[in-house]
């Protein structure tokens, strides 16, 4: 990922300043910030928020899933945006690439094939999760990586021993380092997202809005019942989020009204809309609230994080 560096009116809304006040701060305590800049970067914004006291209010710790069997319907996207976000806004994130085709790794910036050790080697050689992350320059902000050594993973886990629980198991021992899990499915039927939804609390479903994806969803509640049955565990929260949505088409207002009478206890309200700058972000390898924070894309994420992020002690 780019080195993170923020205009200074931007930098301010951050640290949820007015740009005055920001400039009060700096005189304040010139001996420890030096003189005033005009660009700033993530570290810049650990050490003002901890200068300041500004820290954002606590979140309750969440192990969270994007998921969907079918393909590109803006799980990477979402994720990686979502993620990202929350980190800025202070608070401890870890992305977890479960995809053997690494878009999430890419749309941070990371090649997974010039990497020496990605999830692969968490999840089959038992490799410590702090040891295999990267830290990205985004100070909160971390991730696990994929690459296509992953493909073979559903083969590799098949002869193990509790193979449902692998990723659970590993996700165990690096509890209390962040406050947000959040991990990106491929979208396939397998070991791999069997491991996912035992280790998830909420899960996040993008879908499209036309007809073919929502018949995927009644594979995926089944898959889900099947998951609580058979394997004990119950997920908290799950949201369904309309992912490319554009009002104009009939096509997507008709599949959006479906949704709304058979899925009304998910479907969340507000929708991500159609947004050409999600495809120039991940090609640049840059997280959408660092390409373009005003575009429709990144409003409508923080419309979602506004919605769903849960405050410290309200778990229930
Ligand atoms: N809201 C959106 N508006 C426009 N394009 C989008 C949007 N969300 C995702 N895309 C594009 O759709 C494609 C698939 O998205 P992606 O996040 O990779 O899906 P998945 O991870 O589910 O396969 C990508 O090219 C991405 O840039
Ligand atoms: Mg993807």
């Amino acid at each position: 990922m780019q080195q993170v560096s923020y205009p200074r009116r931007r930098f301010a809304e951050l640290l949820s300043m007015s740009e005055s006040e920001l400039d009060a701060t700096e005189q304040a305590a010139l001996d420890q910030l030096g003189e005033a800049k005009v660009r700033y970067s993530s570290a810049d914004l650990s050490r003002y928020r901890e200068l300041t006291r500004r820290y954002p209010p606590q979140i309750a710790h969440r192990f969270q899933l994007f998921l969907n069997f079918k393909g590109g319907t803006g799980k990477t996207s979402l994720s990686v945006s979502y993620a990202h976000r929350i980190a800025e806004m202070g608070h401890r994130v870890l992305i977890v690439d479960l995809d053997s085709q690494a878009h999430a790794t890419k749309c941070l910036g990371y090649d997974g094939e010039a990497l020496d050790e990605t999830l692969y080697d968490v999840l089959v050689h038992k490799r410590p999760i702090h040891e295999v992350k990267i830290e990205t320059p985004l100070t909160q902000l971390h991730l696990l990586p994929s690459s296509l050594r992953m493909a073979t993973i559903d083969l590799q886990l098949m002869p193990m021993s509790s193979r449902e629980l692998r990723l659970k198991k590993a996700l165990a021992e690096i509890n209390g380092d962040y406050d947000l899990i959040v991990m990106d499915a491929p979208p396939a039927f397998g070991l791999m997202n069997l491991n996912a939804i035992v280790s998830a609390q909420d899960l996040f479903v993008p879908v499209l809005p036309d007809f073919l994806s929502f018949h995927g969803l009644k594979l995926l509640f089944e898959t889900i019942d099947d998951v609580a049955e058979d394997l004990d565990h119950e997920l908290d929260r799950i949201f369904v989020v309309i992912n490319q949505f554009n009002p104009t088409t009939t096509i997507a207002r008709s599949a959006r009204e479906a949704l709304e009478s058979h899925f009304s206890e998910y479907l969340l309200p507000s929708v991500i809309r159609q947004c050409t700058k999600f495809a120039q972000a991940s090609s640049e390898g840059v997280p959408i609230f660092l390409f373009d924070p005003s575009s429709k894309g990144a409003q409508d994420i923080q419309r979602i994080i506004d919605a769903t992020l849960l405050p410290r002690g309200g778990e229930g």
